[in-house]
């Protein structure tokens, strides 16, 4: 993808490539200072071949820059590794949720351009490119001091999510001690509250996975 202007003069993003890599590692190293290892995995994906249907295949790394050359900030998502760890998940069926659901893991900002609406440009820009190559859910774990931040860009914040395999049928995922931000991308993908649950279903992901009008949670099992 070729460099694209935002809103902000001076401002453009592009995908990022390998000459990237210290400066991503620079900023992503203030996202979670308590674990360094938190993006290892992100420079040995930056020399992957820049293929779609996203940056670089299934992982979006998208970089901010001044028209000095200068790297402002960073977005990287893609793959939700936990539903490659899920019991209640196949492989097959990982990979077909995998081209469907998409998480952003970081976005960092320098933090001397912070509150110029970088993080903002970087949020949107990825939402349009996840929309675009046919996602129905963009979710990530949020900080309790950014959740009204992210609304602003439409995502709602719950404790939980689950994500509907069939009309009576759901699968969920434990998210550590932060929230889950989730925004539905298309038509298909819906939020469902179910009594009984105290977090929201996601419905339509794939086809013939619409939660069951109706149905309730009692405690062991979706009931009709
Ligand atoms: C979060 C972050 C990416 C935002 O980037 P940014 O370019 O400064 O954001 P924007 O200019 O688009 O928006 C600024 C808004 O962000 C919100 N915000 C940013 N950081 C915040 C924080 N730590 N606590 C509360 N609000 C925060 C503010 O509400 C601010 O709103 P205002 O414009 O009304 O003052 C940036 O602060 C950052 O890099 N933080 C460190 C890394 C991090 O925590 N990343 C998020 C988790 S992956």
């Amino acid at each position: 993808m070729k460099a694209i202007r935002t809103r902000l003069p001076g401002v453009t993003l592009r995908d990022a490539t390998p000459s990237d890599a210290d400066a991503v590692m620079r900023l992503l190293a203030d996202v979670n200072p308590d674990d360094p290892a938190a993006f290892a995995d992100v420079r040995p994906s930056l020399p992957l071949p820049q293929e779609g249907p996203l940056s670089h295949f299934r992982a979006l790394m998208v970089v901010a820059e001044s028209d000095e050359g200068e790297t402002l900030g960073v977005l990287i998502g893609g793959v939700p590794l936990w539903l490659f760890d899920h019991p209640g998940v196949d492989l097959a069926l990982a990979h077909r949720l995998a081209e469907r659901i998409a998480i952003i893991t970081a976005v960092a900002v320098d933090p001397r351009q912070r509150g110029r609406r970088i993080g903002a440009e970087l949020i949107r820009h990825s939402v349009r490119r996840f929309t675009r190559a046919a996602y129905g859910l963009l979710m990530l774990n949020c900080f309790p001091a950014l959740e009204s931040y992210y609304q602003r860009f439409g995502f709602s914040i719950t404790d939980d999510l689950s994500v509907a395999l069939g009309p009576l049928n759901a699968i969920g995922h434990r998210w550590g001690d932060t929230r889950v931000a989730a925004r539905a991308l298309d038509r298909y993908t819906a939020f469902v509250d179910v009594p009984g649950l105290a977090s929201p279903v996601v419905s339509g992901i794939l086809p013939n996975t619409r939660f069951a009008r109706g149905a309730y949670f009692d405690g062991e099992q979706f009931r009709a």
